[in-house]
């Protein structure tokens, strides 16, 4: 299908929609959103990755990956391209009337990390750690532009390159361009999809860039990084789910910037 980036982010995402189909248990898609969980723990938890800042790149409307990360970071910086999905953390953030209901989530991820904090508190944790959300746009060399910050100690991104990409080539670009926020030594963590052409959030349908193990490895090298771990999760309901996305495996990338003398 044809590339569906910028405007038709900007005026057809809906981030409720969104997040009723991609972001809640119970939707026969439980299994890949609890691997994402259970690896942001892992990768997060004590003696994993953390620091004082860490950005994530192309949040929309969503926090799970942050959960953990709120336990590790000093602040965390939310970024996307629509001002939709901004309104709608915004609206979360701020405690608002129609904000979404993560409590399920955040039940789970309190579980997975032997239940040391109630996930009320959690929540609160999580708010007071994202400081910022601003406008982010990876095709541009400083994507954060006009703000520009102080070097970041960790990115992460999840599920938002291969939608906002063309081709291998923007991709590789956009890699490189959101690794100008990293300190040397610090830490890349990309959450995405393999083969995936398409993903529908209501009545719209998105492109997606379709991408294969080997790909991500190269792009990620390419831009300065050397691999800390890479797992790809297959996804079983394939047939089930197909009129939604057509995605084969996630995967959980963890990348370390190389510090050049
Ligand atoms: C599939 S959603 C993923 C949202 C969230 N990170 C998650 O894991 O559920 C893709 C996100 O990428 C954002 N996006 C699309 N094009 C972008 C661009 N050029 N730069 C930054 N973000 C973009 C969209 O606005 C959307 O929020």
């Amino acid at each position: 299908m044809e590339f569906t980036g910028g405007e038709t982010y900007q005026s057809n995402f809906d981030p409720k929609a969104y997040l009723a189909t991609f972001c809640s248990f119970g939707t026969g898609r439980d299994g890949t959103l609890n691997f994402r969980l259970q690896k942001c723990l892992k990768t997060f938890s004590s003696g994993g990755i953390g620091g004082h800042t860490l950005i994530d790149i192309g949040t929309g409307p969503s926090i799970y990956q942050l959960f953990s990360a709120c336990e590790s970071f000093k602040q965390i910086i939310a970024t996307d391209f629509t001002e939709r999905n901004r309104q709608e953390l915004e609206r979360w953030l701020k405690k608002e009337p129609g904000a979404f209901d993560w409590s399920v989530a955040v039940k789970a991820v309190c579980e997975l990390e032997g239940n040391r904090e109630k996930p009320i508190e959690k929540e609160e944790k999580l708010r007071r750690t994202i400081k910022q959300v601003l406008r982010c746009d990876v095709t541009k060399s400083n994507p954060l532009d006009p703000v520009v910050l102080p070097a970041a100690d960790c990115l992460i991104t999840a599920l938002c390159l291969e939608t906002a990409c063309r081709d291998l080539g923007v991709y590789q670009r956009a890699i490189k361009n959101i690794t100008t926020l990293l300190k040397p030594g610090g830490h890349l963590v990309i959450i995405g999809v393999l083969g995936n052409t398409f993903y529908k959030v209501g009545q719209q349908t998105f492109s997606c860039l379709p991408l294969d193990e080997q790909s991500v490895i190269n792009a990620v090298v390419d831009a300065g990084y050397s691999i800390k771990e890479i797992e790809v999760f297959p996804i079983t309901y394939i047939a089930s789910q197909a009129h939604i996305a057509d995605s084969y495996a996630y995967f959980f990338l963890v990348a370390k910037k190389e510090v050049h003398t």
